[in-house]
């Protein structure tokens, strides 16, 4: 049930976000709200949300190597080493890395456990997943480098070699007589097909729908309505002109080049007639831009700042100290020992060091033998001399400092708090 208010609150909110420039510009004339302020206001948003989270990113400390390890580490020279998948030097970070971006290689890698018959547990390979993911980012990019030109004078070549190749099909929507039509460019059909496949893939896999929220539906329609009116207005609009003389979906492009031309030089200006499903492409593209930096879109700044792909493994022959550590007083064994020796004993506890026995004969028995005495006999040593004695004295004369190592059943008898006390004063003197 969840998924579906999921869906449809994406859904409604897309929609909605479609009717405001629809409303703001056909029937209020807001066109230098919605073809200046707004888009100067998203690009900012945009430029400044990613430098805050990636500054903010940058700060977190990352004091150890934490790669993730999908091969053998370099170790000793007789061992062979995976240099990608677990890199011990830059260059091999910058390999892993540069699949990861490119080519998308740990998603290449996915697999999806699944129930077979049997019932049995099996791993599927996801290569649908991946070959999407490739078509939806390099679609993207290709749409994004082709528009360009409107932004752009005189228009770089690379733009015109980008959209030779992606017409590369010379095909025209609709080859009417008398008609100029837009030729066909793959690239904004491969995007929509593969933002309908990820869509459908969250749709029909239990497990996908079962965790996805609104956060993923939302992107996904936000951009499917961005690619679809950018569609409408290049091919059905000038078809529906032509045919039905009905322009609502039409754009005047050489408008469309004089306003995003006054945007970058900043002398913005808004020229007559572009048409108002122009400034709901352009609108939405703002809200996508606004949206970029707080949502899982960011994924494509962390994918640089993550320590889990963009260290190297060398934590064999590198000591990386974490570098706020501040000065701990460490209490040794030994120390803990010393302090606790003769409780331990008392208890029965092994020590590494017996007690100095408190009579001269004791002191020149051979540690085994110390060891080997049983623990009562400790007790009844020093048990009288600790009774007889009153604790306060031993905080009250100070320079009797050795008697607590002669004495050692003084500690015995006493509270813990006593002998807390005692055995700071010791450490203290010490
Ligand atoms: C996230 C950014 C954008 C995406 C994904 C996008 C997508 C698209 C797509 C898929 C098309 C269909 C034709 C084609 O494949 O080129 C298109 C057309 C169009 N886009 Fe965008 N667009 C974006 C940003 C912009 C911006 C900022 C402008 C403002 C200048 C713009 C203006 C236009 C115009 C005027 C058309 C019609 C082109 C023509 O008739 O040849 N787009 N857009």
């Amino acid at each position: 049930m969840n998924f579906i208010i999921g869906i449809l609150f994406s859904l409604i909110a897309v929609t909605i976000l479609a009717v405001i420039p629809w409303v703001g510009v056909g029937a209020l004339g807001l066109d230098w709200l919605f073809g200046i302020l707004i888009p100067y206001a998203a690009l900012l948003t945009f430029f400044l949300g990613i430098i805050l989270r990636v500054v903010g990113w940058a700060r977190s400390p990352v004091p150890f190597r934490i790669p993730t390890t999908a091969g053998q580490q370099k170790s000793l020279p007789w061992v062979k080493d995976n240099k990608l998948d677990n890199p011990s030097g830059t260059l091999g970070v910058i390999g892993r890395m540069a699949l990861e971006v490119l080519v998308f290689r740990s998603l290449f890698r996915h697999t999806r456990m699944e129930f077979r018959e049997g019932p049995k547990i099996g791993y599927e390979w996801e290569k649908w997943l991946w070959i999407a993911a490739l078509a939806f980012h390099y679609g993207f990019l290709v749409v994004i480098l082709r528009h360009l030109r409107f932004f752009t004078e005189p228009i770089p070549s690379f733009v015109h070699w980008i959209e030779s190749l992606d017409g590369f099909l010379e095909m025209g929507i609709a080859p009417l007589a008398g008609f100029a039509v837009p030729g066909l460019l793959l690239s904004g059909f491969v995007l929509l097909a593969a933002l309908t496949f990820l869509f459908l893939r969250r749709l029909l896999s239990p497990q996908i729908i079962y965790i996805s929220l609104p956060g993923d539906y939302f992107p996904l329609f936000l951009i499917i309505s961005i690619a679809t009116t950018g569609v409408l207005m290049r091919y059905v609009g000038a078809f529906m002109q032509y045919l039905l003389k009905w322009d609502v979906l039409s754009v005047e492009v050489v408008q469309v080049k004089a306003l995003a031309m006054g945007l970058v030089s900043f002398r913005p200006t808004i020229p007559e007639g572009i048409g108002t499903i122009f400034y709901i492409h352009l609108f939405l593209v703002c809200v996508l831009l606004a949206y970029f930096p707080f949502s899982k879109l960011m994924h494509m700044a962390g994918i640089f700042l993550s320590p889990t792909r963009n260290l190297a493994n060398n934590s064999r022959w590198v000591r990386h100290i974490n570098p706020w550590n501040y000065p701990v007083k460490v209490h040794t064994y030994e120390e803990y020992e010393d302090e606790f020796r003769e409780k331990m004993v008392e208890a029965g506890v092994p020590v590494e060091k017996m007690p100095e026995a408190s009579e001269p004969e004791a002191q020149d028995e051979p540690a085994d033998q110390a060891q080997a005495k049983p623990v009562p006999e400790v007790q009844a040593k020093s048990a009288p001399e600790v009774q007889t004695k009153p604790a306060p004295e031993v905080q009250a004369e100070p320079e009797k400092e050795t008697s607590a190592e002669e004495e050692p059943a003084q500690d015995k008898e006493a509270s813990p708090s006593e002998s807390e006390a005692d055995s700071t004063e010791k450490e203290k003197k010490e």
